[in-house]
């Protein structure tokens, strides 16, 4: 039976775009030599390290013990602690909070935010990217079409949140940020290892949908999906998730 876990090597392996993109947010932080910065959902600690080759003194936390393992071995210099941002405390407030690719995964988006706020510092900033309204629309419409097929059902099983901006950003401000940028952008992302890439990309994402199948029905289920997919996502033997981002900056009043 499948069970929820991160795959850490799949994850650097064939995943290492998710940090890549994650380099364009890092001029968005403009982390300064001597700052403290909290990186949430920090995965294997690549941007965390590059935060920290900044001359600023970076933070990382994750709820995955395996992420944390390896991005300790990777960066052993660096202070990394198995955390879940929803519980998140510190005596010592941050300069700034940065988060890569991790928000769409906490669907209690209002406490994550409560506990970013009183993470900062007065003045402090809070700059984060992460899948927003429309994401993987085509990838989570064919897993739903193809598991409700299979008797499942996807939707009790969705762990994923795509806010639109407007909602994300009402919620900062009834926090007490200032919402000083905000931007929804599509960024079709070509995933590795050609006409694998997509069959990798959901066993590292969207495994939550698979708890309690069988490999084979998995492997059934993923063919399937692959197959009502490849007309709209699969080009030149390479697949191209549609991927549609928020990024935004907010301050702490
Ligand atoms: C994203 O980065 O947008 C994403 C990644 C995994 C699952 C869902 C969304």
């Amino acid at each position: 039976m499948i069970e929820n876990k991160w795959d850490t090597s799949l994850y650097e392996n064939k995943h290492s775009f998710v940090w890549q993109y994650g380099e364009d947010l890092l001029q968005l932080l403009a982390p300064q030599p001597g700052e403290q910065i909290l990186d949430i959902g920090c995965g294997t600690g690549q941007l965390t390290a590059e935060i920290a080759n900044t001359g600023a003194v970076a933070v990382g936390i994750d709820t995955d013990a395996g992420m944390i393992t390896q991005a300790r071995i990777n960066y052993p210099q660096i202070q990394f602690s198995v955390t879940d941002g929803k519980e998140f405390r510190t005596d010592t407030p941050f300069d700034a909070v940065f988060s890569n690719a991790v928000l769409h995964w906490i669907p209690q988006a209002d406490v994550v935010i409560k506990r970013i706020y009183q993470a900062l510092k007065p003045g402090g900033r809070f700059i984060a990217e992460f899948g927003g309204k429309g994401n993987i629309s085509a990838i989570r419409q064919a897993i739903y079409t193809v598991l409700s097929e299979m008797g499942q059902f996807p939707e009790k099983l969705n762990p994923w949140y795509f806010p639109s901006i407007g909602e994300y950003a009402s919620l900062l401000e009834q926090q007490g940020f200032d919402v000083t940028y905000a931007n929804i952008f599509k960024r079709p992302t070509s995933l590795t290892d050609g006409d694998r890439g997509m069959e990798n990309w959901i066993r590292m994402f969207g495994n939550h949908f698979f708890v309690g199948m069988t490999s084979e029905q998995v492997s059934q289920a993923i063919a399937a999906i692959e197959t009502l997919l490849q007309p709209t996502l699969y080009k030149d033997a390479n697949w191209i998730a549609d991927y549609r981002r928020i990024r935004i900056i907010a301050i702490r009043k």
